[in-house]
């Protein structure tokens, strides 16, 4: 295979600014990870969502510093080409810009991220100043943000209303200003992601935001048609593999039942002699022991 030249942040303006969409992924372990920088994705993101997708909550609030870290660790192991950006969990960095830079070392140090991306403005934009002043490169996220969903009153579309779209459109020219490199917009009416987009030097990476953003990016789970229950109405399924994972496991569970796997391909043998010899010597079912086995 041709070796792979690993990303780097300026490739993503030269993207920006040759009109060339960047593909985004989200990831959360390696053979995943893989595919997707196999696949030409450009960005994967361990995102937060992990709290949902693979670690069964029912927000992104719960899952840990720790969590994260073996997630993208697992990621930055498999990737060769695409930019790794972790997501920094709910609690790691809306304490303080100390703590914030302290954890955001620790995906840089400990797993080897590219970047990492934390969400708001407000009190994340000196969050983001104080990382980026530490050396490590953040990616902002504004619109839905799920790690306010309570404040936020729900997964619902933002910015419907001329001001609110005013102040994500403010939110998003300061995340560029205190330095970050590019911004996500999740679920927000596409006129809102565009003009944003016109006015931002940086790209943005839409989810739910209509199709002038800079690049996309979907969850792993719902691009591949991994999620139950409520699919939003941003997603589209490229595969629906939970069906298919589903038979396949029918499949295996019936075969056991029914003792048709294993089959001989699948079974190891022995040289006949040495099963002869075998058969003599080996302890027989109610037959007792045998004088090898008693010496
Ligand atoms: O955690 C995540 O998956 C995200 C994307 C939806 C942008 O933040």
């Amino acid at each position: 295979m041709a070796e792979m030249l690993k990303l780097q942040l300026p490739d993503l303006i030269e993207m920006q600014r040759r009109g060339d969409r960047i593909a985004v992924v989200t990831a959360y372990d390696a053979p995943s990870a893989r595919l997707a920088d196999e696949a030409g994705i450009d960005i994967i993101l361990v995102g937060d969502s992990a709290a949902m997708t693979v670690l069964g909550h029912d927000s992104t609030l719960p899952v840990t510093v720790d969590e994260m870290l073996v997630l993208t660790r697992a990621v930055t192991r498999a990737v060769r080409r695409a930019i790794v950006v972790a997501d920094m969990p709910f609690g790691s960095f809306q304490v303080s810009d100390a703590a914030a830079v302290q954890n955001a070392v620790r995906f840089a140090k400990e797993a080897s991220a590219d970047a990492v991306k934390i969400e708001g403005a407000g009190p994340s934009l000196g969050r983001a100043r104080a990382i980026i002043e530490a050396g490590i490169a953040v990616m902002g996220h504004v619109g839905l943000t799920p790690q306010s969903v309570t404040k936020l009153g729900g997964y619902k579309a933002q910015g419907r209303l001329a001001d609110d779209a005013l102040k994500i459109v403010e939110d998003a020219i300061a995340l560029e200003r205190a330095g970050c490199f590019a911004v996500v917009l999740e679920a927000m009416p596409a006129p809102v992601a565009e003009r944003i987009s016109e006015l931002l030097t940086v790209p943005t990476i839409g989810i739910g935001a209509g199709a002038a953003c800079d690049g996309q990016v979907l969850v792993w789970h719902d691009l591949l048609g991994l999620s139950r229950g409520h699919i939003a109405k941003f997603v589209k399924q490229y595969a629906h593999l939970g069906g298919e994972i589903a038979a396949a496991l029918s499949a295996y569970v019936s075969d056991v039942r029914q003792e048709r796997f294993p089959a001989a391909e699948h079974t190891y043998a022995m040289p006949e002699a040495e099963r002869a010899r075998f058969e003599s010597l080996a302890p027989k079912p109610g037959g007792g022991i045998t004088e090898r086995a008693r010496s």
